[in-house]
């Protein structure tokens, strides 16, 4: 069977027959229950900790099991031989093979929608997959991506080395900050525009609701990785943003133990206003005949499309076990949080009292030029990644690095635990010294994730690597 005799959201690359009803049934008809719901009642507002508790969660009817079980199981059985079939043709809900639709995973997406105030969102087993899966839904060969330059290395890579062998061209806004420079860069083949809410290890928080302004002007979504902010502190398809991505190996699932990523779709943005820009939505769902995505789905088709033809093909696949880890992670998201932001703002403005330091780059701070935008859309605070730069170069960074016991030397953020990694020869050590000088990374700067040990500890320690510098 090849994809275009597959009824919607079918391949089957290895003869196996398997897959089942678009979205996931858990997404879209989940058997006794709703898309967000779970146990809160539609139309019923809840707040942040509630809803992360709740949301998508629903006891198990067979066996009263209260918390989502880990459905490590790679295929689900048919009843019959009819059964078989509506699961391919999509009259009836319910499971057919993980790569599609688990109910672990099924769980946690609605849940991760209904936080982010989304339409849908599908589980993807790392950020960079969540990354490349939002991508591949949007652009193809021709189009162009405008991202912003402080985005984490992996995702320029991604777009600059990968995506450029597949015919798709990119250009990086140098200073994200100028809105002119976003506007400027935008062709009559950009289909995408890329940034990330909270970026590290600079902190130079992007102005959301005026960069969707832009991109909407021109008929063009904006995707934004929102993976250090969380949807506690900013929630960017409420700010006009029509795509987010998660590393959810960070903070939201937080403990660091798993990777993960996900996507989360918006319904606001109109991609059928010109039929010729984003033609696979347009296209029939079933691969031949029928209705279109926009058809068959209505204002969640870019979600079921990603889905069904680009991430269930691709096959990055969130393992049921990490998507309960995320679950389990998600359930704490507002407390752990609160505590990271007011961690991080009390270390950053005492690494700013140093005299060993000449500049904190922590947009919490007063003093910060990215202060502004972070007041105006993250009143919750400005996150818990930043970085700080010593006197000294190379050699002070060295000694303060090697000097810590506390902080975990490590290339990670999001953590229960508080780390350290020096940015000029880890992330960023492929580039040229000029590369690095014009993106803000001095050979003296360390990135700092601030944990959940007590602040006055982690001062103490970062005060080993100040001695060490004596
Ligand atoms: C902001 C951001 N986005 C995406 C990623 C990629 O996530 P993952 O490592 O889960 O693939 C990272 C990883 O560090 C990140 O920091």
């Amino acid at each position: 069977m090849t994809d275009g005799d597959c009824p919607v959201g079918r391949s089957a690359p290895d003869g196996a027959e398997v897959l089942g009803t678009a979205g996931g049934p858990g997404a879209a008809e989940e058997p006794g229950g709703d898309r967000g719901g779970g146990r809160l009642r539609d139309g019923e507002s809840y707040g942040f900790a509630t809803e992360q508790v709740h949301a998508g969660e629903q006891p198990e009817p067979g066996t009263g099991a209260r918390i989502t079980p880990v459905y490590l199981s790679a295929g689900f059985e048919f009843d019959d031989f009819d059964q078989a079939s509506a699961r391919f043709v999509d009259t009836q809900s319910g499971y057919s093979y993980t790569r599609v639709g688990n109910p672990t995973n099924a769980a946690v997406e609605r849940k991760l929608a209904r936080l982010d105030h989304g339409a849908s969102a599908v589980l993807l087993a790392s950020g960079q997959a969540a990354t490349a899966i939002a991508a591949l839904a949007i652009v193809q060969a021709g189009d162009h991506i405008v991202c912003s330059s402080s985005v984490y290395e992996g995702t320029k890579g991604l777009f600059q080395s990968n995506l450029t062998r597949l015919g798709v061209s990119v250009d990086l806004v140098a200073d994200p900050s100028d809105l002119g420079e976003w506007e400027r860069l935008i062709t009559p083949r950009t289909r995408m525009l890329f940034g990330e809410s909270i970026p590290n290890p600079r902190n130079d928080v992007l102005d959301v609701p005026a960069v969707a302004e832009i991109a909407h002007r021109h008929g063009l979504p904006l995707v934004v990785d929102n993976t250090i902010a969380t949807p506690f502190l900013f929630r960017p398809l409420d700010h006009g943003a029509d795509i987010v991505t998660y590393s959810t190996s960070k903070l939201l699932t937080g403990h660091g133990a798993s990777l993960g990523g996900a996507v989360v779709v918006g319904r606001g943005f109109d991609w059928w206003a010109d039929a010729e820009r984003f033609p696979q939505f347009a296209a029939p769902a079933g691969g031949v005949s029928g209705p279109s995505w926009i058809g068959a789905y209505g204002s969640d088709a870019v979600g079921a499309y990603l889905r069904d033809a680009v991430a269930m093909r691709f096959g990055p696949t969130q393992s049921p076990w990490h998507a309960f880890l995320l679950n389990q992670g998600l359930e704490t998201l507002s407390l752990r949080m609160s505590r990271h932001v007011e961690s991080a703002l009390a270390v950053a403005q005492w690494l700013e009292s140093r005299p060993e330091v000449v500049g904190v780059d922590y947009a919490g701070l007063s003093s910060n030029a990215h202060h502004g935008t972070a007041e105006r859309l993250l009143p919750r605070g400005a996150g818990s990644v930043f970085a700080f730069t010593v006197d000294g170069g190379i050699d002070a960074a060295r000694r303060f690095y090697n000097a810590v016991e506390l902080f975990s030397r490590m290339t990670h953020i999001g953590d229960v635990r508080s780390l350290i990694l020096h940015p000029a020869t880890t992330i960023h050590v492929q580039q040229t010294p000029e590369q690095r000088r014009s993106a803000g990374i001095s050979d003296g700067m360390l990135r700092l994730s601030i944990g959940l040990e007590d602040p006055a500890d982690l001062i103490r320690d970062l005060e080993r690597g100040f001695a060490a510098l004596a």
